[in-house]
């Protein structure tokens, strides 16, 4: 009897295994965890980082000295701007040397400590890789313009001047937003979609495709984790050249982005690159539709992990924006993501004025809160978080109320457009206060010595001088801090995995002025609740808050009952 039974467990046990093994793997495979969906990457813009050497401009000792402050946030992955070598136009977003290190910054043996730092503290280096355009200080550009017949001729964009006026391309940093320079050599226009220091180079060229990926491996092999494939979309264009319509600059990614055989290429540099060495990527620019952006980071396609969609972050109006198109925003992109591919989730960075001012409220009642409720958002949804420096201190935009307080190109070039075409120069003054990139580029505000403690010389960009009430030191002894509240919520995603992978899912989608959601995950259940305003809001999610445990939140008493204070955020687990 009793062998009888055994037999019988025996065999429904066995019966059940392929079964039971079958629900394991699925559950595994449904989350496919990877470490870059579990990350947090933190953006260093090392010009206004640290500066080691009093020259007043960021340097990688100047970052290396801070590793243990970024260790504390509790971040896996730093993303860096370009540091390689570079004439500075777009500050290192015009590289003339792929494979040394801009003599701002330092040395290669400055990197090697950096990397090596970052390593033995457990984090991970993603480079910025700018290929969609050189400088025009590149050896390969010398090379290219100096003659037609030249091996580098192909490496650029060139249209002869005898074919005439090149059709019209829309560029986003020249003076007179034209694309096309005329260059006397060679008799012929070279393109360059950003300034004219950028010159395009030329991915139909399998010798330059080539080029690119032995960059990326000299790199690779140094023991980078990944790269940030800067404007690539625009890499792939139609060299046919075809006239666009009247006003296409209005939308003019649809004809310059995603064209050709961006993915052809992407695939390649998988194959020869990003496998080999299982790097991390991620590119700036999702494409036009859904469909661009799965074709980019689909696993089974092997093109990239990771793209980021502007339609987010481009919302912020100097008017103000709405809380309900950014929740439809942040909605559609993640129900497109649900079942397959992989979003990052930002709100800010180098190329954007600061999170605080623009999506927040930096007035002193409310910037705190404000700031720290929108790191709660950042660090709630489903995708990679980018986040970046100086975001976690709740700095401001910087106040600059005169155009020589600028260094960007664009914003300076723009400026010289309308000054040489009659524009309106103080509407333009007041729309760069509020949205021009130098806004996130002031020094990082340390403490309160001279200068925010970034340089003891005069730094590259005015320091905000609100640096004596915002600063790290300070925030470092305040528990409550913005700081120390962004720490806390880095340890909530990472403790918490229904924070990365869990169902995303809106509540109350009509509220205008607030944004609830629940995160969902093997029975866990978070909401997240977010007040946008600076004044009490109602909610009504039908959550029955009795049940509720809370487990961060921007206020010492945060709400029970689903009435939210002036920017309250709270997290609570359900039950
Ligand atoms: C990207 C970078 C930006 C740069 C541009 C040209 O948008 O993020 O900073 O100016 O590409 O390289
Ligand atoms: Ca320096």
């Amino acid at each position: 009897m009793m062998k009888k039974l055994l037999f019988l467990l025996i065999a429904t046990v066995a019966l059940q295994l392929p079964h039971l093994l079958c629900r394991a793997q699925n559950k595994a495979d449904t989350l496919n965890r990877k470490w870059w969906k579990e990350a947090v990457v933190y953006q260093v813009y090392p010009r206004s980082f640290k500066d080691n050497n009093g020259d007043g401009i960021g340097d990688l000792k100047g970052i290396i000295s801070r590793l243990d402050y970024i260790k504390s946030l509790g971040v896996d992955v730093v993303w860096l701007n370009p540091i390689y070598g570079s004439p500075n136009d777009d500050n290192g977003y015009d590289v003339s040397d792929y494979r040394n290190i801009m003599t701002d910054f330092g040395t290669m043996d400055d990197f090697d400590a950096l990397l090596k730092g970052m390593h033995a503290r457990g984090i991970k280096l993603v480079m910025d890789l700018v290929v969609n355009h050189s400088s025009d200080e590149h050896q390969w550009f010398k090379q290219s313009k100096s003659s037609r017949g030249n091996p580098y001729r192909e490496y650029y964009h060139w249209w002869n001047a005898e074919q005439g006026i090149p059709p019209y391309r829309y560029s986003l940093f020249d003076v007179n937003h034209d694309a096309w320079r005329y260059d006397s050599l060679s008799n012929a226009y070279y393109l360059h979609y950003f300034s004219r220091k950028q010159p395009d180079l030329n991915w139909e060229n399998p010798k330059l495709r080539n080029e690119v990926y032995d960059i990326m491996k000299f790199w690779a092999d140094k023991g980078i984790d990944g790269f940030r494939l800067d404007a690539f979309q625009f890499a792939a264009k139609d060299t046919t050249f075809p006239a666009f319509p009247r006003g296409f600059e209005k939308n003019f990614t649809q004809y310059y982005a995603m064209q050709g055989n961006l993915h052809g290429y992407l695939q390649e540099m998988n194959r020869q690159v990003l496998r080999k060495y299982n790097l991390m990527s991620v590119a700036e620019g999702a494409g036009n539709t859904f469909e661009d952006a799965h074709n980019l980071v689909d696993a089974d396609r092997n093109e990239l992990n990771m793209a980021y969609a502007f339609e987010g972050v481009d919302i912020a109006r100097p008017e103000g924006y709405s809380v309900i198109h950014l929740k439809q925003v942040f909605t559609k992109w993640d129900s497109a993501f649900a079942a397959k591919g992989w979003l990052s989730v930002f709100l800010a960075n180098h190329d954007q004025a600061r999170l605080v001012s623009r999506f927040g409220n930096d007035k002193p009642e409310f910037r705190e809160l404000s700031s720290k409720m929108l790191s709660t958002f950042l660090m709630t949804m489903r995708g990679t978080p980018y986040y970046y420096n100086g975001d976690e201190l709740g700095m401001t935009n910087a106040g600059f109320t005169s155009i020589d307080d600028y260094r960007d190109v664009q914003t300076l070039n723009e400026y010289r457009r309308l000054k040489n075409t009659g524009g309106d120069l103080s509407k333009y003054l007041q729309r760069i206060a509020f949205e021009s990139r130098d806004n996130g580029r002031t020094p990082f505000q340390w403490n309160s010595d001279n200068n925010a403690g970034f340089t003891t010389g005069t730094p590259w960009i005015k320091v905000n001088p609100n640096y004596k009430i915002i600063n790290a030191a300070l925030q470092e002894k305040d528990a409550n801090s913005p700081l120390n509240y962004f720490r806390r919520l880095v340890k909530l995603r990472k403790d918490n995995l229904v924070l990365v992978y869990g169902k995303y899912t809106l509540l109350d989608a009509q509220n205008p002025d607030a944004y609830t959601y629940t995160r969902e995950l093997d029975g866990k259940k978070l909401l997240i609740m977010l007040n946008f305003r600076g004044k009490p809001v109602d909610t009504n999610t039908g959550v029955d808050f009795a049940k509720s445990r809370v487990l961060t939140g921007n206020y010492r008493q945060p709400s029970k009952n689903g009435k939210l204070l002036p920017y309250e955020a709270v997290v609570y687990e359900l039950r």
